[in-house]
């Protein structure tokens, strides 16, 4: 599929230059019908065994394309409602005593700073804050128990230090992916990290209420189990003696409706339709046009990495992102910084570019 027939798979487009991925993606036409498909069956045959079946099997499916989106293995694989509740639950599965010292980033996305400051109220845990970008010099290992950071900053679209990667041999590392699935080229398991947590519903365009969750099966061992809920439950009839599964399902969301798992699963479908490949090659590029485009245009652009992300600083970001509104642009201002910010995939064009430019 060429990159035009691509973006005609997005509704969205046919009136707007939509550059919001990083809050949520386009969804395609073909999310909406596969949701639809199931819903009228339900509603037409009725929901017996048969409906069950198929959502686990549906669930299944989904795993399959999460696990492709970061070259993973299906079965190291959860399948989450977000990012937070991925970030959530491994913090919740670190067995973390009154004491222990969490290392993060002052500037993490609430997500992630939400459960961490829950960990230090109640169980008595210590959170350390260092700049994103000096993390790695930061741990120490005699103290710090968890390093906790964004794969790809949410404000500047900045990568993770690469020497975390070092780091997690020693300490465990859990990277906030919700702006890195989807987003990026990466292989999950060479990233050092014990645990990534990232969102359908942004870079890989599914519905909001979808997630997934990665956990290193060397560590599956080690960590608790967090509410195990009837899905997580290898066999669910043993009563007080049943068990959560011993990979990644352990991990799954309770319950996410069916509906919402075939557009997860029908949007991973265009966008590997495109290619993978393609996918992160042309993003990649759109992003340094932009930046190439804004830095031309005298604007300061936040400093970042090779992400889909694009950060300037503006005067009254407000006032930017509904100028760029009214001319049929979405961008966004980031709450308690000066920057607006615009998320670039493969599924935009220079025009959508050019006309960001035009009200910026
Ligand atoms: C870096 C980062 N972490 C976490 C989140 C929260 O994501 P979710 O809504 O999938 O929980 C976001 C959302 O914007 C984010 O950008």
């Amino acid at each position: 599929m060429d990159h035009v027939a691509f973006r005609e798979q997005f509704p969205v487009f046919e009136d707007i230059a939509y550059l919001n991925a990083g809050s949520c993606g386009p969804l395609p036409g073909a999310a909406l019908r596969a949701a639809a498909d199931v819903a009228l069956a339900a509603a037409e045959r009725g929901r017996a065994m048969p409906y069950f079946e198929g959502w686990l099997a549906a669930l299944g499916e989904l795993r399959g394309r999460y696990a492709r989106s970061i070259a993973a293995r299906p079965e190291d694989v959860a399948v989450t409602t977000c990012t937070s509740e991925g970030l959530a639950r491994m913090i919740a599965a670190l067995r973390l005593q009154p004491g222990d010292e969490i290392l993060t980033a002052a500037d993490e996305h609430p997500g992630l700073l939400g459960p961490l400051a829950a960990v230090q109220r109640h169980l008595g845990v210590r959170v350390r804050t260092a700049p994103f970008a000096e993390l790695a010099e930061a741990v120490d290992p005699r103290t710090t128990k968890l390093v906790a950071c964004s794969h790809v900053n949410w404000t500047t679209g900045a990568l993770a230090p690469a020497a975390l990667a070092e780091v997690g041999r020693e300490v465990p590392v859990l990277l906030d992916g919700a702006q890195g699935a989807g987003a990026l080229r990466f292989e999950v398991g060479t990233l050092g990290c014990f645990a990534y947590a990232a969102a359908g519903q942004k870079w890989l365009c599914g519905p909001v209420g979808t997630g997934l969750l990665w956990v290193d099966p060397a560590w599956r061992e080690r960590l608790r189990d967090t509410a195990p809920a009837y899905l997580n439950l290898s066999v669910p009839a043993d009563g007080l003696a049943a068990e959560a599964w011993p990979d990644a399902r352990a991990y799954d969301a309770p319950a996410i409706s069916w509906e919402s798992v075939a557009a997860a699963t029908a949007s991973a479908d265009v966008l590997a339709a495109f290619g993978w490949e393609e996918l992160f090659t042309r993003a990649q590029a759109l992003s340094t046009l932009l930046v190439e485009g804004l830095e031309a245009a005298g604007r300061e652009v936040a400093p970042r990495g090779p992400s889909t992300l694009v950060s300037w600083t503006a005067e009254d970001p407000a006032a930017t992102v509904a100028a760029a509104s009214a001319a049929g642009v979405v961008v966004r201002p980031l709450p308690g910084t000066s920057y607006v910010r615009a998320s670039v995939g493969a599924w935009n064009d220079e025009r959508d570019l050019e006309r960001l430019l035009q009200v910026c």
